[in-house]
């Protein structure tokens, strides 16, 4: 189930880094390829003699080999490997990782890391449910990475409670679950519109909007991680692409939106429009800078092709039509409209009422209601999370029509 993946195993100072041992020989019984980041600390709990002879490879603990003066390379580590995993991952280490602190190998080979990272704490359970763990912990996931949640039982302080380290075989399994999810859009093209766009009135003014491009870029990304080939069309934002699968096509305006979508949406298997596009642009823009004058000026507005309607009216039996809606008042009244009046397949409600939804957050609170299905609410989640329901939901659609 594993072969050839490679997986880098991140122990901190934990006494339930004894089972790494288990876990790294499970790995290996299963194909993988291991090699192990053990910080300073928690050598005292577990050997590297231990983990080299199970994982058969070097255990790296410091920046450079003290024998022979060799550097250890954590921007190669982080880029050799398919998945790393922290495990256990300790209260300390996690508040670092959330804080960017980079003050041992295992935390810079974390920043330099562009694969898929997860992390299993362990703690006591006063420790675990204390604000900043939980704090810390909600600021690893609206990252991207993934928590294999602590399980309850016996602690090492002898009190009982949620904090144990997941046992090494439920890793195992969230790992295999991961990865065979991982693949499950190879061979698909998917285009994803995302951010705000900017309407010129003149050369040094436009019309915009509080628009980030946070919840598109992230169902970019996570698109990609599932082997999907993405186009991006992206209003002015700020946010990086990271993954190679995503082909990122920069507009400014609602028409460039709207001629670049046109362009691919017939190559496409679907499209997800979560950007905010104005609905109205300058019927002309100045040539020169408007100059002000004494009396109230106005701006005449034309309407701007409607994206998703247009692809709605367009799109083949087998392609599915993902959109929002982002509402203040009615949500669900507006949401169920849209979806019959774009013809759209799923639309996905965000409230600017719900605290925490919206425009710059790294969290949502959606629902979605899907045509002849009806409607599913979620609770607060990050918008990595947010995207990863909306690309299940998608996988879902496509699956029923290509049926
Ligand atoms: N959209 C689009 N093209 C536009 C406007 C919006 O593709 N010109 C898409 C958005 O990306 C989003 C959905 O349509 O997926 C939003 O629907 P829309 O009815 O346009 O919402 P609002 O712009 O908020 O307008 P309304 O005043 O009707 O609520």
């Amino acid at each position: 189930m594993l072969k050839n993946k490679k997986i880098l195993l991140g122990i901190t100072a934990s006494i339930a880094a004894y089972k790494a041992a288990f876990l790294v020989r499970l790995l290996v019984k299963q194909g993988a390829e291991v090699k192990v980041i053990l910080t300073d600390a928690a050598k005292e709990f577990i050997t590297p003699l231990t983990l080299s002879t199970l994982s058969k490879n070097k255990v790296y603990t410091e920046f450079s080999d003290k024998t022979t003066g060799e550097w250890n390379n954590h921007v190669e580590l982080g880029l050799w490997a398919d998945l790393m995993l922290i495990a256990p991952a300790s209260a300390n280490t996690i508040s670092k990782m959330a804080n960017g602190i980079c003050d041992n190998l295992l935390l810079a080979t974390y920043l330099s890391a562009r694969c898929p990272v997860m992390f299993a704490p362990a703690m006591d359970l006063d420790m675990y449910v204390h604000p900043s763990t939980v704090h810390n912990i909600h600021k690893l996931q609206s990252f991207g990475n993934l928590i294999i949640d602590a399980e309850e039982g016996e602690l090492a302080s002898g009190l009982s409670g949620k904090g144990r380290m997941a046992e090494p075989e439920n890793i195992l399994t969230f790992i295999e679950d991961f990865f065979s999810k991982k693949d499950r859009l190879s061979g698909k093209k998917i285009l994803i519109t995302a951010g705000p766009t900017y309407e010129n009135i003149d050369p040094v003014r436009f019309i915009g909007n509080y628009s980030t491009g946070k919840m598109g870029f992230a169902i970019a990304e996570t698109c990609a991680h599932a082997g999907a080939e993405v186009i991006l069309v992206s209003g002015p934002s700020q946010l990086k692409t990271i993954h190679p699968g995503i082909q990122r096509i920069n507009v400014r305006s609602a028409e460039q939106m709207y001629e670049a979508c046109k362009m691919h949406f017939e190559n496409c298997n679907a499209a997800i429009m979560s950007a905010a596009v104005a609905d109205y642009t300058p019927i002309t823009i100045a040539d020169q800078k408007i100059k002000k004058s004494n009396e109230d000026m106005q701006i005449i507005l034309k309407k701007t092709s409607d994206i998703l309607k247009h692809l709605g009216q367009t799109k083949s039996s087998k392609q599915v039509l993902i959109g929002f809606a982002l509402e203040t008042n009615d949500g669900e009244l507006y949401a169920k409209g849209k979806l019959e009046s774009k013809n759209a397949d799923m639309i996905v409600l965000n409230s600017l009422q719900d605290e925490g939804s919206g425009f710059g957050t790294d969290t949502n609170q959606v629902s979605f209601f899907v045509a002849n299905e009806g409607k599913t609410d979620f609770p607060l989640l990050s918008k990595q999370q947010v995207a990863h329901n909306i690309v299940n939901k998608m996988l879902d659609l496509l699956n029923k029509k290509a049926q």
